[in-house]
């Protein structure tokens, strides 16, 4: 056992031990999603796309890699395999490179993917006032955002629903303070239009992401140096 830290050992055991661990469950939660009946049909009836399942296979891959990851991490410290220790040093730090690299991309495509959200939200306007039925999920969806955020409309305020406002009853209905409402067509409704709150709320949710991609950037480099130096240690020995 000499030469080796029993600290670094057995931290780098238990933390990867947590994480095979987590991984297996996200894995396991991931993939009976994927295969039971009852979430086959909300994922496919809901008329959402593919959206659902990229994210659920994203799921299966994230907790594939931390199971494997994790196993690496947890048998390589406690059996002092150098080979496990340096499989464990290369996953991380690709890892940490493509986190680093989408970091970069993000930013240096944030004045483009504002122009472009700002652009897909002027389009979809046009759907509120559909009244084929091609914008029906889209307006639901827009009712919901409009009365937790009392709002109405996405651009120009109730006149986005163009002869829609007839046909829901209680649209955008106003029963706050003065300044919050307007009249239209003989009701009283939100005066701000959506498009600003739909934003904000996308930005809050885009620094949740970047806050959660430090911390894990700084778990990494933690994986990165024990592993590092439990390696060193162990060819030293
Ligand atoms: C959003 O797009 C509309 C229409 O394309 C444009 O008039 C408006 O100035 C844009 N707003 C921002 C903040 O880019």
């Amino acid at each position: 056992m000499a030469g080796v830290s029993g600290c670094i050992k057995y931290s780098m055991f238990i933390f990867n031990f947590v994480f095979w661990l987590c991984g297996i469950v996200i894995l396991a939660l991931a993939i009976w999603v994927r295969v039971s009946d009852d979430t086959q049909e909300i994922l496919s009836s809901e008329d959402l796309g593919s959206s659902p399942y990229i994210a659920v296979n994203l799921l299966i891959a994230v907790g594939a890699v931390i199971m494997v990851l994790g196993f690496l991490g947890c048998c390589g410290a406690i059996r002092e395999s150098r080979c496990m220790l340096l499989l464990f040093f290369i996953g991380l730090l690709v890892i940490l490179l493509l986190q680093v690299a989408a970091g970069i991309l993000g930013a240096a495509f944030k004045p483009e993917s504002d122009r472009i959200l700002n652009e897909t939200l002027y389009e979809n306007t046009k759907l509120l006032s559909a009244t084929d039925g091609s914008g029906k999920e889209f307006q639901q969806v827009i009712i919901g955002f409009q009365e937790e955020f009392k709002c109405c409309g996405l651009v120009n305020g109730a006149e986005d629903w163009g002869n829609n406002f007839q046909q829901y009853p209680k649209l955008c209905e106003c029963q706050d303070a003065e300044e919050l409402c307007t009249n239209y067509n003989g009701k009283r409704v939100y005066k701000e239009p959506c498009i600003s709150f739909i934003k904000d709320l996308l930005a809050k949710n885009v620094i949740i992401v970047i806050g959660i991609a430090f911390g894990l950037a700084v778990v990494e480099i933690l994986g990165l140096v024990f592993s590092m130096v439990l390696y060193c240690q162990i060819g030293s020995k």
